[in-house]
């Protein structure tokens, strides 16, 4: 059993000056204040200056990160950068995010696992430091949404935004970090989310440009449903694989695409708003730099604290999903066990009626998504069917 474990002892994030509202993207498409807010829960997001890249947004995340952890560049070990739009398809903007934070002796990937790439990043440095292999692995989820999107598309423009969100991920002899966790992929639904023009299956021709193949297209519908379909799942999995309930969990931060997709996870998990982190009224879907820029702000007003159980749970293109409870450590000792009963009695009998508890939660929850299934797949056809007839009936 390995002695290493991985402690967040550093956290930075920046979003772009430049606040586009609701209001502002009613002037260039056919939408409004009030659908955005009713369908999304969003009402603003951040977009970045035109000669702002990603790589400009990662430095500046990074090196609060990096203050707060009270280390330098020069003491990374590996940077990992998730992120769907990188300055250039080569090289990796990890390079050059390692270059200007002069991380000499750190390796660098580029992960790209669309939304889900924080997620998987934050899991794959855990690996690195609890093996030991590293002593500080510098984590990052950075977009230039704004860049991939088609201004004339009210399917996607009224979603995405621009920002980046950092942790440094440091070597640590206290129990905690990282408990257990969900790496997905479903790539049959690949053209659900996707830039067709850009990479080895496309030829950006004239004709390609004027179809705006370099721009993302998505089929709403599809997300939504693998979303909800995978958030609970994978929260049910890796709350019970950590031996845990949901009752010890003080806060769920998951991907911020929707609010409607977190509400229907809520009620299906049976957790109250209180314990869901959600800053997407601010700042849209940031694909890869939701959850971390969401982590940052849980962190810096004080929503979750030392000894605190987070779950992070993410899905996006690929269709990816990703997800992981993880224990912040205190300075001195790890979180409080989990205690069922104040009874004296053994550790053993302690771990028995854990395992209960886990076992009636998970299948009051599997209950609750029986139902809530079984609802959606009667009330979903009526409402398209109704909808159909009034569209008949209006003669639209
Ligand atoms: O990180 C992963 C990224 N993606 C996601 O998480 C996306 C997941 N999907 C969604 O969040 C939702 O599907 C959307 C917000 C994208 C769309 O919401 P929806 O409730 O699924 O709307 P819809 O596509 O079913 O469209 C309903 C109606 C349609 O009109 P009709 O056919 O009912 O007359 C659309 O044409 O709303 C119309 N519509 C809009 N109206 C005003 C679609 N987009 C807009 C808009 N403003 N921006």
């Amino acid at each position: 059993m390995s002695n290493h474990y991985s402690k967040i002892t550093g956290w930075g994030m920046y979003v772009p000056e430049r606040v586009l509202t609701n209001h502002e993207l009613a002037t260039m498409v056919d939408t409004s204040d009030e659908w955005i807010v009713t369908r999304t829960g969003i009402r603003e997001r951040r977009i970045a200056a035109d000669d702002q890249t990603t790589a400009d947004m990662s430095v500046i995340a990074a090196q609060r990160a990096l203050e707060r952890a009270g280390i330098t560049g020069a003491d990374l070990d590996l940077i990992l950068l998730a992120t769907s739009t990188p300055d250039h398809l080569c090289p990796p903007t990890s390079s050059l995010l390692q270059d200007r934070l002069d991380a000499h002796k750190a390796g660098a990937m580029t992960l790209v696992a669309g939304c889900s790439g924080f997620a998987y990043g934050l899991i794959t440095a855990a690996q690195f430091v609890n093996t030991g292999m590293c002593q500080h692995v510098l984590v990052v989820g950075a977009e230039k949404l704004s860049y991939a999107v088609d201004w004339t598309d009210r399917n996607t423009n009224i979603l995405f935004g621009d920002g980046a969100g950092a942790v440094i991920v440091s070597q640590s002899d206290q129990p905690g970090g990282l408990q257990s966790m969900v790496l997905g992929s479903d790539g049959s639904q690949a053209d659900a989310l996707i830039v067709p023009g850009i990479g080895s299956a496309s030829t950006l021709t004239p004709e390609a440009l004027e179809r705006k193949d370099h721009k993302l297209r998505m089929d709403g519908q599809r997300v939504f449903k693998f979303a909800t379909r995978v958030m609970t799942d994978s929260v049910l999995k890796v709350v019970g694989d950590a031996g845990l309930t949901i009752h010890d969990i003080d806060l769920i931060i998951p991907h911020q695409a929707n609010e409607r997709i977190i509400d229907l996870a809520m009620r299906r998990l049976g957790v109250d708003r209180d314990k869901m982190m959600i800053n997407l009224d601010r700042y849209g879907n940031t694909s890869a730099a939701s959850i971390p820029l969401a982590l940052c702000e849980a962190l810096d007003t004080g929503r979750v604290q030392p000894g605190d159980r987070l779950v992070m749970v993410a899905f996006g293109a690929g269709l990816t999903n990703a997800a992981c409870v993880w224990e912040l450590q205190t300075e001195e000792a790890q979180g409080e066990p989990i205690l069922v009963t104040d009874w004296p009695v053994s550790d053993t009998f302690q771990q028995r009626l854990q395992e209960m508890r886990v076992a009636a939660w998970r299948a009051q929850a599997q209950a609750r998504v029986r139902v809530s299934d079984a609802t959606m797949a009667v009330m979903i056809p009526f409402y398209t069917f109704r909808k159909g007839v009034k569209k008949r009936l209006s003669g639209k």
